[in-house]
C-alpha cells in the first residue's frame, strides 16, 4: 500500500502565545513539527509527505525540515490556508497520483504511537477512512434548550484525534464537494462522512496529547 502523509502545520498557535508558528516551537531542544515527523517514520514507510506551513514562513519550515528520515519519502512544503481545512486541501491537492492512500496528521500531536498509525493506515486500506479516537475520561453533557444541559453516555462517544487515513481518490472528492458547498468541518473524518462514507473508528494507544496551550508543552517534553 502506497501512503502519502499531509501534516496541517499552519496553525499559528495563538493559544500557545510564543509569537512563532506552534509547529516550530521548541519541545526539549527540536521543534514540534520534528518531533511528530520522528513518530511518524518510525511507524510506516510514506511515498511522499507534504507539510502545510503558514505562507510567509514555507522558507523556515524547509530548513527545520532537512534531514529528516528517508522513510517519510519525498518531502514538499506548501503554504497552507485560512482554516485546517483549506491547508489539508492543498496537501491533497499537492499529492501524486501514486498514492494509494493519505494519512493527515496534526503537526500538533506529537506523541502518537507508532501502533495507533499502523492501525489506522490498515483500517483505511481495508475499509476506505479510519480516525484515530479515545474515549473520553471526564462524564460529559450536552445543552438543551432554556439553559438545562442532560448527561450523555460516555461509553458511547469518541474523541476524535489525528492520524486520520483515507482512501486518496474518496479525501480528494469529498474536499472538493465540501468546497463547492462552502461546509467547514473541523477534522477529515467528518469531511469524508458528510460525502456518504462510513468511518472506523481505531482506539488509541497511549497518550496522543495535543498540544494547545503552553502546559502542554511541558506535559509532552516531559512524556517524550
Ligand atoms: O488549531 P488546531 O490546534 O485545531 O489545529 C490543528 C492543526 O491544524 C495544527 O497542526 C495546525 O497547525 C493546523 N492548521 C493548519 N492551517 C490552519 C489552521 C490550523 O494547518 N489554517
Amino acid at each position: 500500500m502506497k501512503v502519502a502523509l499531509v501534516i496541517p502545520a499552519a496553525g499559528f498557535g495563538e493559544r500557545l502565545g510564543k509569537g512563532i508558528p506552534k509547529a516550530l516551537v521548541d519541545v526539549g531542544g527540536v521543534p514540534l513539527l520534528r518531533r511528530t515527523l520522528n513518530r511518524l517514520a518510525a511507524a510506516a514507510d510514506f511515498l511522499e509527505t507534504v507539510v502545510l506551513a503558514p505562507p510567509n514562513e514555507v522558507e523556515r519550515f524547509r530548513v527545520v525540515l532537512e534531514g529528516t528520515a528517508a522513510s517519510l519519502g519525498r518531502i514538499q512544503v506548501a503554504a497552507g490556508g485560512a482554516t485546517r481545512q483549506a491547508s489539508v486541501a492543498r496537501g491533497v491537492e499537492a499529492v501524486g497520483d501514486a498514492a494509494d492512500l493519505i494519512a493527515v496528521h496534526d503537526a500538533a500531536r506529537p506523541l502518537v504511537s507508532a501502533e495507533t498509525v499502523r492501525a489506522v493506515l490498515e483500517a483505511a486500506a481495508e475499509h476506505g477512512a479510519a480516525t484515530a479516537a479515545s474515549r473520553p475520561s471526564d462524564s460529559v453533557r450536552e445543552d438543551r434548550a432554556g439553559g438545562v444541559t442532560a448527561a450523555l453516555d460516555r461509553s458511547r462517544l469518541w474523541l476524535v484525534e489525528t492520524p486520520q487515513a483515507f482512501r486518496r481518490e474518496l479525501l480528494a472528492s469529498a474536499h472538493r464537494a465540501a468546497a463547492a458547498r462552502n461546509a467547514e468541518y473541523t477534522d477529515d473524518a467528518s469531511l469524508v462522512e458528510a460525502s456518504g462514507a462510513a468511518i472506523r473508528i481505531v482506539e488509541t494507544t497511549g497518550r496522543n496529547l495535543k498540544v494547545t496551550l503552553p502546559v502542554d508543552l511541558r506535559l509532552a517534553a516531559e512524556l517524550m
